[in-house]
């Protein structure tokens, strides 16, 4: 620890009083920590999230690097790759003042409806420790926290807040505690947070499992926050092993502040718990540079474009390569260069990025598809295809346009003189209850968003109501739709006339998650000439927002005009039949995914299955990119030729796009979950009175499927880069090639366990990369066990005939099971089967142990 030993630390906590402890114990405000000068602690600062640091601000005006989607970086099975994303991270926290990390998020892929599946990492255990792992070196190796995340079993969100989740002992063990034990225990967590769920009737903020696990059997010393508002109860909180309830204040969130100072002064609550708590907040804040005396690391400067291009790359997922149609060569198939790119699709041309909910940030741009084949120099002719589905997004350009803009024919309006910034956007002016402007904001998109006050005004009670203002300008004639996603009320007025004047309501029982996503519509139809520009005022009254008090969040829409689905389908199949190649980016947005609800289909929005089939019988040179952070429905996927899987891929993802279409880069990603072929079978994420079973026990994701003898569409594991492997041999128990050196390449320290070696070649032509995979399994076994479960992995670089010998180390973990109250090895043979997925499997070998 930078700076202060333990016994510094206690000396601290002991000038405190009982009153200065109770208040460090609840947050400042929505995102920070209290400073308590007496024992030279600032304040500290927590952000989301795991796809970039979100920072105190949440707009445009202070942006964030956009890593791709936690699914995606898992899919690189790299750890190296990922701590390096850590690292990156961690410049991005220092940068915009933030000590803690709210990331990563190591809940498991239980069943692709969750919500947040994007957010989280994969359906397996070992590779979600595995990449946690990394990706918490990496962050903390910088001085910035990580708060692993959500502790523990909230793998969907339907009634999040309140369910309760019923799991067997054994399944809790083995699958949904281990990457967090794993992470605490290799990369030494600085801080976990306790969900908003219950598990076999205690919710997490209260639970025995904090105390009992986390402390008593991992030795943890880190700090265990709420997640925010999760903290219900003043006592049973304060003896669980929680240290701090976020977010704050007291006064505003309870349910600490007064009521526990009370609880301690009446003997129910016993001062050295609050000791325990306050001695893990110094620790925090000792290790984050917080406390005097601490010297903050300085991250290491870090290429940010460059590094996520790469990530992205590493990333995606080629399932399918009929007839190497991938990758596209320049030269084309006659040598005079290749032809026009058909780019289709709703997803082709606004970058689709990011996953919803708390994980959201403002990159500072995003480059989609579109602009990536654009800038990849290829002859690209675009076609949405299909529109119906899509949520209609905030007004940006070359529509939106400031209030007085020099763009507009004819120069500034009213002959005010240019603004120095130009561009879209729009003004933001603060109104007090009297009607005075106490502030204006100049802004350059239509999100608008204050979470934690209006900071460059002053209090949020001092504004009543707010107006933006901006310019559209019609580019083409027809009809546009014009309006507003938000809650509270809205007038929106058009030239100085009233478009509408409503007040928009959530729907019961909604979460705040969905609150946030995709709270309701109101759009009117404005009939524009080309050219046209009309005068926009947005009116809103703040006090009618659900975030009151702090702020509030609405966003101004705005849809050019399009033809419908039936037209628009109809000119991109033409546009493919004339074309090359047919590029279709089909996906979903970070409306259907995110957190606060749970999918109700992975069926792809709208008609984009059938744009695809039709595509596909326009021009057989047809590649489908599924830009989505978790799985949908692929019906048609062996009627197309090519099938590439890019998650949200980060702000980088359309030059990562062009990099792998073109095999300038590898498509390095294999599936961190298995890809269904239909939703039969799956775990439900509906919980029953309250209460979700987990009743499929060990049986998720590949284990389900291998057990009832179902193909999925692509299995875990899946996915193949532009050269060919063969698999050559397998020897178990190793030692030429180093195994435990490999282990610790991937993050692990126990050099226990088994060594496996397994000898692959480059049968192809160009050098690759590939993602060796043991999988273990137990003939003739006296308990119930999966089929098979990964137990090791090592990625292989390889020049074309060159073969390679990997050391992989197989932790003894591996092959013990929970039983009676602890880990068990059943003596006896283990078989290993190795290969480039867990349904391509060619070399076996077996282990007998003791
Ligand atoms: C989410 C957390 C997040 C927190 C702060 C909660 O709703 O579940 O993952 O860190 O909000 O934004």
């Amino acid at each position: 620890m930078r700076g202060h030993d333990e016994a510094d630390l206690r000396s601290r906590v002991a000038r405190l009083s009982a009153e200065q402890k109770v208040r460090l114990l609840t947050g400042a405000d929505f995102w920070a920590l209290y400073p308590e000068p007496d024992v030279g602690l600032r304040r500290v600062v927590t952000s989301d999230g795991p796809a970039g640091v979100r920072g105190e601000t949440w707009d445009e005006r202070d942006t964030s690097a956009n890593v791709p989607s936690p699914t995606a970086l898992a899919a690189t099975w790299d750890c190296d790759r990922v701590a390096a994303i850590g690292r990156l991270l961690a410049a991005e926290a220092r940068r915009k003042g933030v000590d803690v990390l709210l990331a990563p998020t190591v809940n498991l892929h239980r069943t692709p409806y969750g919500g947040r599946h994007f957010e989280c990492f994969s359906e397996d255990p070992l590779l979600t420790a595995r990449i946690g792992v990394a990706y918490v070196r990496g962050l903390q190796s910088q001085g910035v926290g990580a708060t692993v995340k959500h502790f523990v079993c909230n793998d969907s969100e339907t009634e999040r807040m309140s369910v309760d989740v019923r799991i067997d002992e054994r399944t809790l063990r083995e699958l949904y505690l281990a990457p967090f034990e794993a992470i605490v225990r290799e990369a030494g967590a600085w801080a976990v947070m306790a969900s908003y769920n219950g598990v076999n009737g205690s919710t997490m903020t209260e639970s025995p499992l904090l105390r009992s696990i986390l402390h008593d059997e991992w030795g943890y010393d880190g700090l265990v926050m709420s997640d925010w508002t999760a903290t219900r109860a003043t006592e049973a909180a304060a003896r669980a092993a929680l240290d701090l309830a976020m977010p704050g204040p007291a006064e505003r969130f309870g349910p600490w502040g007064d009521a526990l100072l009370a609880a301690v002064r009446a003997g129910q609550v016993d001062e050295a718990l609050l000791d325990d708590k306050v001695l893990r907040i110094l620790r925090l804040a000792a290790r984050v540079g917080g406390l005097d005396g601490a010297v903050p690391v300085t991250p290491a400067p870090v290429d940010i474009p460059r590094e996520l291009r790469a990530v992205a790359a590493a990333s995606f997922v080629l399932a399918r390569n009929e007839r190497s149609l991938l990758p596209l060569d320049r030269a084309g198939r006659d040598g005079s260069g290749l032809g026009r790119v058909a780019l289709i699709g709703p997803n082709a041309e606004i970058a689709r990025t990011l996953g919803g909910g708390s994980a959201t940030v403002y990159p500072p741009y995003t480059v989609s598809p579109l602009d990536g084949l654009r800038a990849a120099g290829l002859d690209v002719a675009f076609a949405p295809g299909t529109l119906g589905h899509l949520r209609t997004a905030p007004a940006r350009a070359p529509w939106l346009l400031r209030p007085d803009s020099p763009d507009l024919p004819g120069g500034a309006r009213g002959g005010r003189p240019p603004r120095s910034q130009q561009g879209p956007g729009a003004d933001v002016r603060f109104f007090s209850p009297s009607g005075e402007v106490v502030g204006s904001e100049q802004r350059d998109g239509a999100v608008f968003r204050w979470m934690n006050g209006f900071a460059a005004i002053g209090a949020p009670e001092q504004i009543d109501r707010l107006e933006v203002s901006c310019l559209i300008r019609a580019t083409e004639p027809g009809t546009y739709q014009l309006g507003v996603t938000g809650i509270g009320r809205f007038r929106l007025l058009a030239d100085e006339a009233v478009v509408f004047d409503e007040t928009l309501t959530v729907r019961e029982g909604a979460d705040v998650g969905e609150t946030l996503m995709a709270p309701p519509v109101r759009l009117a139809p404005l009939d524009l000439a080309a050219g046209q520009s009309v005068t926009v005022r947005l009116e809103h009254d703040v006090h009618t927002s659900p975030m009151a008090g702090f702020g509030t969040f609405f966003q101004l829409l705005l849809e050019a005009p399009h033809g419908t689905d039936d037209e628009e389908i109809e000119a991109a199949v033409a546009l493919a039949a004339r074309s090359d190649v047919a590029v279709v980016v089909v996906g979903t947005t970070a409306e259907v995914e995110s957190e606060g609800f749970d999918r109700a289909s992975l069926a792809l929005p709208g008609r984009q299955d059938e744009l695809v089939r039709k595509v596909a019988a326009a021009n057989p040179r047809t590649v489908v990119v599924v830009n989505s952070g978790a799985p949908v429905l692929l019906p048609w996927a062996d009627e197309v030729a090519a099938v590439l899987l890019t998650w949200f891929g980060g702000q980088e993802f359309g030059n990562a796009l062009a990099d792998v279409l073109l095999g300038e880069a590898e498509p390095g990603g294999r599936l961190p979950t298995t890809w269904p072929a239909s939703e039969d079978g799956l775990p439900s994420a509906e919980p029953d009175h309250g209460a979700l079973s987990y009743a499929e026990r060990l049986f998720i994701g590949y284990r389900a499927f291998d057990r009832d003898g179902r193909e999925p569409l692509f299995p875990f594991g899946h996915g193949s880069g532009y050269t060919t492997w063969s698999y050559e041999s397998i020897t178990v128990d190793c030692d030429e090639a180093n195994p435990a050196g490999a282990l610790l390449a991937q993050g692990g320290t126990t050099p226990a366990g088994v060594a496996v070696c397994v000898e692959v070649r480059n049968t192809g032509s160009r050098p690759g990369r590939e993602i060796v995979q043991v999988y273990a399994s137990r003939p003739d076994s006296a308990v119930e066990r999966p089929a098979r479960w990964l137990a090791g992995f090592a990625a292989v670089d390889a020049d074309p005939g060159e073969t390679v010998n990997v050391g992989i180390l197989l932790p003894e973990r591996v092959f013990q099971h929970w039983a009676d109250g602890g880990w068990t090895l059943e003596a006896g043979a283990f078989a290993f089967e190795a290969g480039s997925s867990s349904a391509s499997l060619p070399l076996t070998g077996s282990v007998t142990l003791k």
